[in-house]
Formats: C-alpha cells, sequence, structure tokens
C-alpha cells in the first residue's frame, strides 16, 4: 500500500462527479421496458427502479444489469426504498393500474389518481429538482391531477402525451407511402386517447404536404378515405396490442426515452407531451397535447400552429372530454 501518498487518488474525484440520473417509478412492462430502452439509447448515466413489489424491482434492475456489458455505458439499481429516487433529473412515472381488453383509458382513472396521491409527494420530496413525465392512463387527467396533487409549477411536469400516438400515425403514413418514417412530419393532437386527432392540415411527407401527397407515381395519394382509415388506426392501436398481448410497452418505452433525452440533453425538440394549457387557441386549464418545445426545464413554448376549422373544433371537443373527466374526480 502506498501510505506516504497523502494526495486523494484521482479516482475520487471522478467517482463522485455528478452524472444525469433518470428514476422510473414502476416496475411493470412500461417501467420496465422503459429502463430498457433509455439504457440501450444511453439516455441517462444512471437509472433507478422503483416499485413497492421488491422481488420485482429488484430483479428487473438486476436482469437489466447483466446486460450493461453490451450497452452504452450506465448502472442501474432497483428497489422498493423511494430513496432510491433521490435527486433524479428526470423521474418517469409509470405505476398505476393496468388497462384490460375492452376498458378505455379514462376507466383507470380512479385507481391511477389515488395511487398519485400516494406515491407522487414520496418522490417529489426526495428528487425536488426533477422534470417529471407522467405516463400512466389517463395520461392527460393524471397530469392535472399531478400538478394539483404536487403543486410544481407546469412547466416541470407534464405528460408522454400523443408523442407514441403520433409515432404511430408516421408509422402509418409511412407504411401507406412506401417512404422512411424519419420523413414524415406529422403530430396527433390532443387526448392521449379516443378523442385525439391528427393535425392533417400540418402535415408534410419530406417537403409535400400531406393533403397534397400523390406518391412518387401517383400511386399513394392520402386522400380523405385513407386519412380516416389511418386516423382510426392510431386511435383502435393500443386496444388491438392489449387484445393480443395484455399490454403496450415497445413503443412507449421508445417514445419515453425520447421524452427523457431531450430533457437531460437540453434538445428543445419538438414533441407533442400532455401540459397545461391556459390560452392555447382559446383552450384553458386542461392537460392535453400540442406540439411543444422540450428541454432542460421541462415544458418550453407550444407552437401556434396553423389549424383549419375542423382540426380546431376536434382540439376544444377533446380538452372538453379530458375537463370533464378531471372534473368528475374533483380536479
Ligand atoms: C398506449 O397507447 C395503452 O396508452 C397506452 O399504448
Amino acid at each position: 500500500q502506498p501510505d506516504d501518498i497523502d494526495e486523494a487518488p484521482m479516482g475520487a474525484s471522478v467517482s463522485t462527479r455528478r452524472t444525469s440520473k433518470l428514476a422510473i417509478v414502476g416496475a411493470g412492462a412500461v417501467g420496465s421496458t422503459m429502463a430498457y430502452a433509455a439504457l440501450m439509447r444511453g439516455a441517462a448515466r444512471s437509472v433507478a427502479l422503483y416499485d413497492i413489489n421488491k422481488a420485482k424491482v429488484e430483479a428487473e434492475a438486476l436482469d437489466l444489469g447483466h446486460g450493461i456489458q453490451f450497452m452504452p455505458m450506465a448502472e442501474v439499481v432497483g428497489s422498493d426504498d423511494i430513496a432510491v429516487c433521490a435527486d433524479a433529473d428526470v423521474v418517469m412515472f409509470t405505476a398505476g393500474a393496468k388497462q384490460k381488453p375492452g376498458q378505455t383509458r379514462l376507466d383507470l382513472a380512479e385507481a391511477t389518481i389515488s395511487l398519485v396521491r400516494k406515491v407522487l409527494p414520496l418522490v417529489t420530496q426526495v428528487a425536488p429538482n426533477a422534470v417529471y413525465v407522467m405516463v400512466t392512463n389517463p395520461v392527460d387527467v393524471v397530469t392535472y391531477a399531478a400538478l394539483k396533487i404536487s403543486g410544481l409549477p407546469p412547466t416541470q411536469l407534464f405528460g408522454s402525451g400523443t408523442v407514441l400516438d403520433s409515432s404511430r400515425l408516421r408509422y402509418l403514413i409511412a407504411q401507406h407511402t412506401g417512404v422512411a418514417v424519419q420523413n414524415v412530419h406529422a403530430y396527433i393532437a390532443g387526448e392521449h386517447g379516443d378523442s385525439e386527432l391528427p393535425l392533417w392540415s400540418s402535415a408534410s411527407i419530406g417537403a409535400v404536404p400531406v393533403l397534397e401527397w400523390q406518391g412518387v407515381d401517383g400511386a399513394s395519394p392520402m386522400t380523405g378515405d385513407v386519412r380516416d382509415k389511418i386516423a382510426r388506426e392510431v386511435v383502435e392501436s393500443a386496444y388491438r396490442i392489449i387484445e393480443g398481448k395484455g399490454a403496450t410497452n415497445y413503443a412507449v418505452a421508445l417514445a419515453g426515452s425520447r421524452i427523457i433525452e431531450a430533457v437531460l440533453k437540453d434538445e428543445r425538440r419538438i414533441l407533442p407531451i400532455s401540459s397545461l394549457l391556459n390560452g392555447y387557441y382559446g383552450i384553458d386549464d386542461v392537460c392535453l397535447s400540442v406540439p411543444t418545445i422540450v428541454g432542460a426545464g421541462g415544458v418550453g413554448d407550444r407552437l401556434a400552429v396553423p389549424m383549419s376549422d375542423d382540426e380546431l373544433a376536434g382540439l376544444r371537443a377533446s380538452a372538453d372530454a379530458v375537463r370533464s373527466v378531471a372534473r368528475q374526480f374533483g380536479f
């Protein structure tokens, strides 16, 4: 042992340096897969999983940890002690009731809100400066309730909203037109649920407006029928997946990781997250998804997306639907 060296070894200062920390509340299908997606994409250096089920959360963390050799460098821990979330930079809230075949997202409101009431204050106590992203359904109602319960500023807490639905929309447009999904720019706005709507009038493929798209050889026009079919399919996607495998997890986890990266890397991405709207096209006092700039501070400016009269009416109807459910639960 070189006991004549009185300087602290180099490693000490390195290991105490602060790195980005992601905490995920809920180690179910969504939470665990989100941890996996975030690790695979190198979204955070440190990932903490919290769940009341000790055996499950420890097993998930162990299984993920065993794969770290094959991922960008990170560490992962899992615990039933809320302290595992301490000083997180981003908290993804995925805990809640599971949607059964035949149930809508709104059917889950009561169970999820009571869980948020119990768990969210514990998390905000140990991670007061984190950006909070609610993922649990019905996400818009839950986000609104979570803002009231936590007292956090509406920039610091938002919902994953229609980031997933928008990727479903882009996927279906890409399938129909035969172009890469990355070249499709289209947003689903409104509720993450049955009243959501595609903003067709501002959507584009490459630089071509979707409403003018005929296809490279005129073979894949985005006609009204095609658009209606795609819009229906987006709404029905989750039901179809839940019918077949009991839950959705992969795409929502990737959408979640996209949001995490936007915050932790301060990317200023335009994402249709669900945030508290006040005065957006006359819509007030409801959490809803519209294209929004997301960065280190959480919710940034919402884009004043040009909308057709029908789209605006659809967005307002969606706001009314979400607000009335929130009111039913006293929010
Ligand atoms: C989804 O859209 C069920 O909200 C979940 O996949």
